[in-house]
């Protein structure tokens, strides 16, 4: 399969690399800047990195995972030879914190901490944290690629059986190429389908409060030539009803051993309406999401709960003046609450697509796919 890497006016790009003249800096794009321009910013501390999560310059748990790795290498540039290890756990604590949510930010910390303690001394520490964090990033777009190729199959039967007619998917919010270092997560087998010459569709969802939807699944798919659908959040099960939807697919922030999945926020009701429609629901995923430590979704994964501020204002370019602006759409006393994720529950998604292979939303299923993660009954 061809690798996708995204073509913004004709370079292509990760959405984080080491800087090309100099090791001690890692780049990122700043998606907060998006659709609206395109910038690159550098990342030269540990704190810049935890500062790039919390804000959402890069959002996405397959991206928040691989800058924690990042971070936790500039961590290594700054620690002191004298007290390396503290000065990195430090470091590790506060990008853990920085946001709830997805699997992937402790388990790239926790991975990057397990490689470096192979180390014996602080400078092979620090070229083990470089040569690891590249590595997790390499392997986060490796395995996107590979789910693009198990989930291309999906989208190429559907469009067989509708002789070639456009297949139309769904998607919530943005797994896409932004949310990962390569290609997506959901994302992934739609440019893989398209690539192939099969006829794709995406309606997609416009993901209130931050429309990670239409400020950035929109420009990702318009740079690479998807054509696709702006659509309000309330609109999937209308356009369901309508038989205007062959597949939802959507990816998450973290899915338990169990195959709950959770994703932002809005998606369940999507699975819901897909439920009452027959339309199959996929989830697509790469292992570094699964969290086997837990096994109920709803009681057991954190939800991030953010500012009220991104439901009570909306922001965008003006209408009148073309400049960025905010404006409140309710009254100033309104109060308001903002959870940024649910979960949808394992009897409601029809299938997995992981890196290695497609697998039902079950314990039994997952561990189809990952036998590995098989408990030794006699293991307590
Ligand atoms: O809050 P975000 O933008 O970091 O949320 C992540 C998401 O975009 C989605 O929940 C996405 O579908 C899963 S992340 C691969």
């Amino acid at each position: 399969m061809v690798l996708i890497e995204l073509k913004v006016e004709n370079t292509s790009y990760r959405t984080i690399w080491p800087s090309e003249t100099d090791d001690r800096v890692v780049r990122i794009i700043n998606q907060l800047a998006l659709p609206h321009s395109f910038e690159i910013v550098d990342l030269r501390r540990a704190e810049d990195a935890c500062f790039a999560i919390e804000e959402m310059q890069v959002r996405g748990a397959g991206l928040i995972g691989a800058t924690a790795g990042f971070g936790m290498y500039l961590a290594s540039l700054q620690a002191g030879n004298e007290t390396f290890d503290q000065d990195l756990i430090r470091q590790a604590e506060k990008l853990k914190s920085t946001r709830p949510t997805a699997s992937n930010l402790a388990w790239a910390v926790d991975r990057m901490l397990a490689k470096t303690s192979a180390g014996k001394t602080p400078e092979e520490k620090r070229t083990i944290a470089k040569a690891e964090a590249q590595a997790i990033a390499d392997e986060d777009a490796d395995f996107c690629r590979r789910i693009g190729e198990y989930g291309k199959a999906i989208i190429e039967e559907i469009s067989a059986r509708k002789e070639g007619a456009p297949v139309n998917v769904l998607t919530h919010c943005n797994a896409g190429w932004l949310a990962f270092v390569d290609h997506g997560s959901a994302t992934s087998p739609i440019y893989a389908a398209h690539d192939s010459g099969i006829d794709v569709h995406v309606w997609v969802d416009e993901t209130r409060p931050r429309n990670q939807g239409a400020s950035l699944t929109c420009w990702e798919l318009g740079q690479h030539g998807v054509p696709h659908t702006l659509v309000t959040d309330n609109l999937g099960g209308h356009l369901m009803q309508h038989g205007l939807v062959d597949m939802v697919l959507v990816g998450t922030d973290r899915t338990t051993g169990t195959g709950d999945v959770a994703n932002k926020i809005g998606t369940y009701l999507k699975a819901l309406a897909a439920k009452d429609n027959g339309v199959p629901f996929y989830v697509a995923l790469p292992s570094s999401t699964f969290d086997f430590s837990i096994r109920d979704g709803l009681k057991e994964i954190p939800i991030e709960e953010r500012s009220t501020d991104e439901v009570t204002f909306v922001t965008g370019l003006s209408k009148t003046n073309g400049e960025l602006t905010s404006v409140r759409h309710c009254p100033p006393e309104t109060k308001a609450k903002n959870w940024g994720f649910d979960v949808t529950p394992a009897r409601l998604v029809d299938k997995l697509i992981c890196e290695r292979g497609i697998c039902d939303a079950s314990e039994e299923g997952i561990l189809s796919l990952f036998p590995e993660k098989r408990k030794d009954p006699a293991t307590p």
